[in-house]
């Protein structure tokens, strides 16, 4: 490992393992052991850097699917990436992360409400994992542009009350429906494009429900990760003036409230 910047360390890791999931390989990466891998929360990301050399220019990121850390197999880090998208067995990278901040979980054993859309649900199955790990029944709305995008959706119906699946521009209106269904609902977490997740935060608040929201969509191609570039900037317009978010750097996990009135 060696020392990063303010974005944070750099690593070198190792391709251990790839799998197909529908649309995604999820991909096993060995990292070297670090105090931030046990941290590591549902929400957090990587950064793997361009290579213009090889015509890959732009950084891609990842959000991190799983994180486990034994003292005797290792740190492995699961990723989830585009089906055949040659992560070969043995292929070493350099990586960033992991990076922002997470989902967190209660502290006492509340059932959940968990919403999301297309590959932003990569880190759902882990969050769900936790909150079942806490206690919480969990409830979970997905959506995907096309069926084979939903994740690992036969794990999350092991692990909780209740799956619907729904279109993109129905997810607040379902959202909405289970929370009047399941009153005992007392936090929902929500990831998806922008307009997704303001409409699940505003169904969330309107129902007096506790929120977070995962502000950036890894499904757009981003052009840093790192707080440097500005474009994953969300620009809210409340009563008190306008505000900028930098999901990337801020985030990408935040209380729903600060997107209530982002615009489309
Ligand atoms: S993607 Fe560049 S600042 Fe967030």
């Amino acid at each position: 490992m060696t020392g990063g910047g303010p974005a944070g360390p750099v690593r070198t890791a190792v391709v251990t393992l790839a799998r197909p999931a529908g649309a995604y390989d999820v991909v096993s990466l060995a990292v070297p052991a670090a105090p931030d891998w046990s941290a590591a929360r549902p929400g957090q990301f990587l950064v793997v850097p361009g290579s213009p050399g090889r015509g890959d220019a732009l950084p891609r990121l990842h959000w991190l699917a799983d994180v486990s850390v034994d003292p005797v197999h290792g740190t492995a880090v699961e990723v989830a990436v585009p089906a055949g998208g040659g992560w070969d067995l043995g292929h070493r990278l350099r990586l960033l992360g992991p990076l922002g901040r997470g989902f967190g979980v209660p502290t006492a054993p509340v059932p959940a409400l968990v919403v999301g859309h297309g590959g932003s649900a990569v880190p759902l199955r882990w969050l769900v994992a936790r909150l079942r790990a806490r206690g919480c029944a969990v409830h979970v709305v997905l959506s995907a542009d096309d069926p084979d995008e939903h994740f690992e959706v036969a794990s999350l119906r092991r692990q909780t009350a209740t799956v619907r699946l729904t279109a993109q521009p129905d997810l607040g209106r379902v959202a909405t429906e289970v929370l009047e269904q399941e009153p005992r609902i007392g936090v929902v977490y929500a990831a998806g494009p922008r307009a997704s997740v303001r409409e699940v935060a505003q169904a969330a608040v309107a129902a007096g429900r506790s929120v977070r929201v995962s502000a950036l969509d890894l499904d757009e191609p981003l052009l840093c990760g790192t707080g440097l570039c500005g474009q994953c900037d969300v620009r809210t317009t409340g009563a008190a003036g306008g505000r900028s978010l930098r999901p990337c750097l801020h985030g990408p996990v935040v209380p729903g409230e600060q997107v209530l009135d982002a615009p489309r």
